[in-house]
């Protein structure tokens, strides 16, 4: 049985009165009328103290098979995955590959379909919230193909994802996919990104375009993460990152760029660097030939022993 609370004459109890009850805010855009719940889960995935996050997206096998960099996530993958801030995978790399010990927040993709072969906006939901639930996961996400032949399918995809997810407390980040056929200017991404917030989603992942990107996440109402794009050269990829940051956007959820890379966990750590320590893409590519020269020196010792 509990103990009864001390009594003590009120005068000796310790009410702070005068201080006026500490309402914590929010530190994420947008999200500031969130549930208890979707605030904790959107704080896992940004960093609460730099607003960011670095997001590893290793996600690609659900339409393109094993994709360059992909083909063993067991082996090369992860053991990248503490080193990133959260996770973007499928259900099926996440059950048959990641460690359940593993801590790191998961952002599950919940929609697929159409093959490279076929017309990709014709995406279904392929995941039940329930089971994004069981996997215990931070966010569930989707791509939205504004402009594509199956818009309105993939808007209904993304509404009904939100809708599934508020009721759990699941946040929602929507993916803008562009089609091959497609314009990739700020002013297609700032339809697309606005579209997506103003239907639900909670966080926006958009391309870089190298003008007018201010625009596009200013009028976006809430956290816009950059996507990464086909394999650049890492001081490219590292400028591309910085710009995005210095532009508005709250972090990055890139791929090809860091698991095609010569030295992924160098290019990982150089990433960090930009997005949650504002390092100048000169200083990160640095940071990234030093880590490539540690890691390198390690393996060669590996094979020596
Ligand atoms: C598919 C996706 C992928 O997860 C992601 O965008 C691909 O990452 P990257 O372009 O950086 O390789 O959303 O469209």
């Amino acid at each position: 049985m509990p103990e009864a609370d001390i009594v003590k004459p009120s005068k000796d109890k310790n009410y702070y009165e005068h201080i006026p009850m500490i309402s914590p805010g929010f530190f994420l855009r947008g999200a500031g009328s969130l549930d208890w719940g979707m605030k904790n889960r959107l704080a896992r995935i940004f960093n609460p103290t730099t607003g960011r996050t670095v997001m590893l997206a290793i996600d690609h096998g659900y339409f393109q098979g094993p994709t360059t960099g992909l083909e063993r996530i067991d082996l090369n993958i992860v053991p990248l995955m503490p080193l990133a801030d959260a996770l973007m995978l499928t259900r099926g790399i996440l059950r048959t590959t990641v460690p359940p010990a593993l801590t790191k927040p998961i952002v599950l993709r919940c929609s697929g379909g159409p093959s490279i072969l076929k017309e990709l906006s014709n995406e279904e939901l392929a995941v039940d919230i329930e089971d994004a639930v069981r996997l215990n996961v931070s966010a569930v996400t989707l791509q939205v193909f504004i402009g594509g032949e199956y818009e309105t399918r993939s808007v209904h995809n993304m509404t009904r994802l939100v809708d599934m997810g508020l009721r759990l407390g699941i946040p929602t980040m929507a993916v803008t996919a562009v089609g091959k056929a497609m314009t990739r200017d700020a002013q297609y991404f700032r339809l697309a990104c606005r579209i997506c917030a103003e239907l639900g989603a909670h966080i926006v992942k958009t391309y870089y375009v190298p003008e007018g990107f201010e625009t596009v996440t200013a009028s976006c109402p809430v956290p816009i993460v950059m996507a990464g794009g086909k394999k650049l050269p890492e001081l490219e990829a590292l400028t591309m990152a910085w710009n995005a940051i210095q532009q508005g956007a709250a972090g990055v959820d890139m791929g090809r760029n860091i698991f095609q890379s010569d030295a992924p966990e160098a290019m990982m750590q150089a990433i960090a660097g930009v997005v949650h320590k504002n390092l100048k893409p000169k200083e990160a590519l640095d940071l990234y030939e030093t880590v490539k020269a540690r890691e390198a020196q390690k393996s060669k010792a590996r094979g020596q022993a």
